[in-house]
């Protein structure tokens, strides 16, 4: 069963369209990375699941029921802009308030659970405000979490982590998946920090989704290439290209595309005289796969 399955969503503001037909599918227990240029519509999606913002027209489906339903809609836990949090109250009567809303019956168990998901079990009494931006956005998850929900939706929950606070968010992100059977929506434009972590991918562009693939599809097809810094790229290139290779120039370097043996490569380039700097193999990233595809949708 998918999580989450959207079809033709469309909203608009003001005549402006917001998102225009847009289609997703985010399969259970995935952490699906939502990604797309400042104002393609990531957050607009993300609050017409979550019930924020109502759209023109378009299918929401979560859990295989429309997201209308009430019961399916204690099973969604979200972190959008921020946590909404008292700053001068304390970590723990932030959570009991949400608690309270959220009409949960064993509180302060379920307060506890969730501050260890975010490794806040120590920090219960701190006041918010004294609290780090990564221990904020953790507090965050941490209400998000509060009821159990079976998907969290987060919004850009990483912007101005440092590294240790972007590493506690990865590792916390993949425990509740992992361990608590969740499912997450994360949007974000740090691709390489969502790479290490995503399972699927959703690329957005102007409303629409012009890409779904899942993380091990695009790894497969993550062409592997070998990059050649040399005196004299136009005489390599020259050379290579009547040999086969599949050649490119980018960024003033030849880059040679599906080699299998490096070595051989290398031992060719020697036997015809060819001297190099540098000859390193590379597989193509999340960043420069998004960075691709965006040029192709503007041709
Ligand atoms: N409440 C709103 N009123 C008017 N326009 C909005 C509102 N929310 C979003 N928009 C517009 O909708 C588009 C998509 O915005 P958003 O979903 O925030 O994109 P993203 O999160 O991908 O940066 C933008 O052009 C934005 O200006
Ligand atoms: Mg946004």
């Amino acid at each position: 069963m998918n999580a989450i399955e959207i079809r033709d969503l469309t909203k608009s503001f003001r005549g402006m369209y917001a998102l225009d037909g847009l289609d997703m599918t985010v399969p259970q227990g995935a952490i699906y990375g939502f990604i797309g240029e400042n104002g393609s519509g990531k957050s607009t999606t993300e609050k017409c699941i979550c019930g924020h913002l109502v759209p023109d027209k378009g299918k929401i489906t979560l859990f295989g029921r429309p997201y209308t339903d009430a019961g399916v809609r204690a099973k969604v836990g979200a972190l959008i802009e921020n946590a909404g949090c008292f700053p001068s109250s304390s970590v723990h009567a932030n959570l009991m308030m949400q608690a309270i809303n959220l009409g949960l019956k064993d509180r302060n168990g379920e307060i506890q659970r969730v501050l260890k998901i975010v490794r806040m079990e120590d920090s219960a009494r701190l006041t918010f405000k004294k609290c780090s931006l990564g221990m904020k956005q953790r507090i965050g998850i941490a209400m998000a979490l509060l009821g159990d929900p079976a998907l969290l939706i987060l919004d850009e929950p990483i912007n101005g982590l440092d590294a240790d606070g972007m590493r506690l968010m990865r590792e916390i992100l993949v425990d509740i998946t992992k361990n608590y059977g969740c499912t997450v929506l994360i949007s974000s434009h740090i691709l390489g920090e969502l790479e290490k972590i995503a399972t699927h991918y959703g690329i957005l562009r102007r409303g629409k989704m012009i890409k779904e693939i899942a993380a091990s599809e695009m790894d497969a097809r993550s062409q592997v290439y070998v990059s050649l810094k040399t005196q004299n790229l136009q005489a390599t290139a020259d050379l290579l290209w009547r040999s086969g290779y599949n050649v490119k120039f980018e960024e003033g370097e030849l880059r040679i595309y599906d080699v299998e043996n490096t070595g051989g490569l290398s031992a060719f380039l020697m036997q015809n005289g060819t001297f190099f700097s540098e000859l390193k193999p590379h597989k193509v990233g999340l960043e420069e796969y998004y960075v691709s595809l965006m040029r192709e949708k503007e041709m």
